[in-house]
């Protein structure tokens, strides 16, 4: 058997994080500038059905075995051997890797599940749809999250700019005006389970002011569908400045995060906000292409910990 490789890229959202937790739409682009990536590599001298999961980046080097149930690495090979059923498992070992920060809300958690399972699937000679991946990604993500959405792993095995809600026919967003978007890292983790409880601890104490502010969010996304189609990158830029707003209200923002996010805006950015779960993690510029550099020196110089430059467009981004 072969050695496989499979790769899976970073996420970030655009529009609609927290409230498409509560049934809105969410904006949301696959980023190719890092990725976590997946390597089976077969082992012909073990038993057959040996399975050794080595991911250095955490200092991981086990059997499958000794894993707990609930480890995600050990539930995407659960789900996968679940799902294709082979007659025969061979010896192998899964190596892992990922380029993408950990807490940060660029999906590194289920881009990590998405590469395991692809490569799996195709090293049994039996590669599943992107669906399926999906899928069974949303499984693992119940175990990192709790009350996923479904968006990062939707994004992140369909590899394509999203307009997503959940209950409803994906769409696929076709994207005929090049925007240019500049990533910044805080630094900060913080796990979007967390935020994810501290929105609903707050939702459930005032349930009618905390549904405004998911219904505003969710109506901005909507509006943001349409300029991100028609490429008008001012009412992008409106629209991200008024989801932070709505982002901040429900208190997962950070003072770093405003910090960069005021940067952006006076380096020119049409708009900025937090992406992700928040209180750390990214934040997200739109920028045009002639103040890029700007937008990213100033993060740079603000303390951001990295930066990334994205071009979103129809065929392939930068
Ligand atoms: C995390 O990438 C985005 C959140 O909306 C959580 C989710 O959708 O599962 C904060």
């Amino acid at each position: 058997m072969p050695v496989v490789f499979k790769k899976a890229p970073g996420k970030i959202i655009l529009f609609g994080e927290h409230a498409v937790v509560y049934g809105h739409p969410a904006i949301a682009i696959p980023v190719r500038k890092v990725n976590a990536t997946a390597r089976i590599l077969p082992d012909i001298s073990s038993q057959p059905g040996n399975i050794r999961i080595q991911a250095e980046d955490i200092q991981l080097d086990s059997n499958y075995t000794d894993l707990a149930e609930n480890h995600p690495l050990a539930a995407a090979v659960r789900l996968t051997l679940q799902e294709i059923a082979p007659m025969h498992i061979p010896s192998f070992t899964i190596q892992i890797s990922s380029t993408i920060p950990i807490s940060a809300g660029m999906g590194s958690g289920a881009a990590v599940t998405v590469a395991l399972i692809r490569a799996l699937s195709s090293f049994l000679g039996a590669p599943l749809s992107n669906e399926t991946i999906s899928n069974l990604t949303f499984e693992v993500e119940k175990i990192h999250h709790g009350t996923p959405s479904g968006i990062d792993n939707t994004v992140i095995s369909f590899e394509k700019p999203i307009y997503f809600e959940q209950e409803k026919t994906l769409e696929t967003l076709k994207i005929k005006h090049p925007t240019h978007w500049v990533i910044a890292d805080t630094g900060e983790k913080t796990p979007t389970h967390e935020t994810v409880s501290a929105v609903r601890e707050k939702h459930n104490e005032n349930p009618e002011k905390y549904n405004a502010i998911f219904k505003s969010i969710g109506s901005i996304t909507q509006k943001a569908r349409r300029s991100l189609i028609q490429g008008d990158v001012d009412a992008l830029g409106h629209l991200m400045d008024e989801n932070q707003t709505l982002l901040e209200a429900l208190g997962v923002s950070s003072p770093r995060l405003d910090t960069l996010i005021d940067k952006a805006r006076t380096a020119g950015a049409s708009g900025a906000k937090l992406s992700g779960g928040g209180r750390g993690g990214n934040m997200i510029a739109l920028a045009h292409p002639d103040n890029i550099v700007d937008i990213e020196r100033a993060l740079t110089n603000a303390g951001a910990k990295r930066v990334i430059y994205t071009k979103l467009m129809e065929a392939a981004q930068r």
